[in-house]
């Protein structure tokens, strides 16, 4: 007896990335040597569409090491997709709760590469100020800070245009690490205070929500050390809580992620075509 098409859909049992079509994730694997390249001309095309549709764009920015090659590249001057750095506001998707001009700062990293070239029409960065009283207290200020910004509250809650993210080997992303209690419970925090799981060190980040609210996630991951984890979070069903960097799998916009050919060799090609 055939089933009705009906029938079928219905008793369909979505896989990861089918629950929502929409978080259906471009998958690019890149030659190593055109990496940076690649994804700063994609960046600068969604910033400058942002502005195009909406008259700016408010981009959270990765930090770590992976971002800086990137960052470098991406003030260059872009003829497909020139960008108005004025009409820019620049925040961090996670910030180590350090002195600003500290070796670990994620602000001191943005200076030193992607500000460092926009001298001239400067965007509006907005770093977290990590100078206040306690990392609970910097992410109350940020979390306000954030929703100040004319536009971006759309149904209660702050929309970015584009976050950046890249992942940890444990498969964390931003600063949300595996089994953080912040993952246990949906809430509409827009930030929270967290510690880093092996060194306690304090850190503040944007929260599950706030990522997964964004209109798009550009995730950049690149080195041999990642290919496991990249596959896993992929390809696996594991639970957010477990392996965070799977939000993806519930975010309301379009999602991409960007490998080196290293990062990407343990990908399975029959799940996720290389585009
Ligand atoms: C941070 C980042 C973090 C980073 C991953 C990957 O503050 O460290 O926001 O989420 O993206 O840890 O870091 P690497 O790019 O250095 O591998």
């Amino acid at each position: 007896v055939s089933r009705s098409l009906k029938d079928i859909m219905e008793n369909q049992t979505p896989q990861p990335h089918e629950s929502n079509p929409r978080s259906r994730p471009s998958i690019e694997v890149i030659e190593t040597k055109f990496f940076a390249g690649v994804i700063a001309e994609e960046i600068r095309a969604s910033i400058a569409e942002a502005i195009e549709e909406r008259g700016q764009c408010t981009v959270a920015l990765a930090g770590g090491s992976t971002p800086s090659s990137i960052y470098r590249v991406i003030g260059r001057p872009s003829k497909d997709h020139p960008v108005d750095w004025r009409k820019v506001h620049l925040f961090l998707g996670d910030e180590r709760w350090v002195p600003l001009d500290d070796h670990q700062s994620n602000y001191r990293m943005i200076s030193e590469t992607l500000l460092a070239q926009l001298t001239q029409r400067r965007p509006v960065m907005h770093p977290l100020d990590t100078s206040l009283t306690s990392p609970a207290e910097g992410a109350k200020k940020y979390a306000e800070t954030i929703s100040g910004i004319p536009g971006i509250i759309e149904e209660g809650a702050p929309r970015f245009d584009l976050i950046l993210l890249g992942v940890g080997e444990d498969g964390h992303t931003a600063s949300l690490f595996p089994n953080d209690p912040v993952l246990q419970h949906t809430s509409n925090a827009i930030t929270h205070a967290v510690k880093h799981p092996t060194d306690g060190s304090d850190r503040v980040t944007l929260s599950l929500s706030t990522i997964c609210n964004a209109r798009r996630l550009l995730f950049m991951v690149k080195g041999e050390n990642k290919a496991g984890i990249v596959a896993e979070v992929l390809e696996s069903n594991a639970p957010v809580t477990k392996l965070p960097a799977t939000l993806y799998r519930n975010a309301k916009g379009s999602v991409a992620w960007f490998l080196d050919t290293a990062a990407g060799s343990k990908l399975s090609d029959s799940k996720f075509p290389r585009e």
